[in-house]
């Protein structure tokens, strides 16, 4: 297998454990939030270094609303403040950002932010950041059947088309931290042929590292798709 077919050019991260790693320092939930947002600078900005085309995180889940009221906002909040503070470091470095799932039905002013994020972006042309917001696989493949219907053909290649995702990379390594061994609606469709990693690390704790040996791990892996 060549060099340049094992080299990974997007990567998933399904961010968990905030709340265990508050926990176990006796610390608000809140902070453990927090630390995660420190985490996803870290990483993102390590995964550009890397070489990555795009990186996707799962920030907030269709499901994540059942949560208490208390932590719902203090995420919100959190969202808020990150797209603020690094938004003029996504302009500067050329990242170009997107939103995954069904982020215009947050709070009005979440969605302003967000669009004159996207606006302030659109230009670029470096790697991809994905945030994954208000997003459900299950929801996105139901959009996106709906719309390849009503376009005509419903096909594999019509409905990925449709998808939150569509135009960037296939997606090749799906991480998921905190030791949970489960999708939890997450890029269900993408995850097809997408080597899969669970870790043990708590988000907050992942580092720069984490994601290099990841990569190293997955640069060994051999894909098969099927075939042989
Ligand atoms: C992940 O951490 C962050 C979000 C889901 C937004 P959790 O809050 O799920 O942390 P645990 O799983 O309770 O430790
Ligand atoms: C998945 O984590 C969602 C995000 C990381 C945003 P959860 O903590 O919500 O998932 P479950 O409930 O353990 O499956
Ligand atoms: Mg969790």
């Amino acid at each position: 297998m060549s060099e340049a077919a094992s080299k990974a050019r997007h990567v998933a991260i399904i961010m968990d454990g905030n709340g265990r790693w508050a926990k176990k320092r006796h610390l608000p939930r809140a902070v453990g939030h927090q630390r995660g947002v420190e985490a996803v600078r870290s990483v993102s900005r390590a995964a550009r270094a890397m070489g990555l085309e795009a990186l996707t995180l799962y920030a907030f889940s269709t499901e994540n609303w059942r949560r208490p009221e208390d932590e719902v906002s203090a995420l919100m909040g959190l969202l808020k403040h990150f797209i603020q503070s690094d938004l003029e470091e996504f302009v500067r470095d050329n990242v170009r950002l997107k939103i995954i799932g069904e982020w215009r039905m947050l709070a009005p002013d979440i969605v302003a932010l967000i669009d004159n994020a996207l606006e302030r972006t659109a230009a670029n042309t470096g790697p991809a950041l994905v945030v994954a917001l208000n997003y459900g696989s299950q929801d996105e493949i139901a959009r996106a059947a709906a719309k390849a219907a009503a376009k005509g053909a419903v096909s594999v290649e019509s409905i990925e088309a449709e998808l939150d995702t569509a135009g960037l990379p296939p997606l090749d390594l799906l991480i998921r931290t905190s030791g949970e061994v489960r999708l939890s609606n997450f890029l269900l469709w993408q995850a097809a042929y997408a080597e899969m990693m669970f870790v043990d690390t708590l988000w907050p704790d992942f580092t720069p590292a984490h994601l290099e040996e990841a990569l190293k791990d997955f640069a060994g892996r051999e894909r098969r798709y099927g075939g042989r």
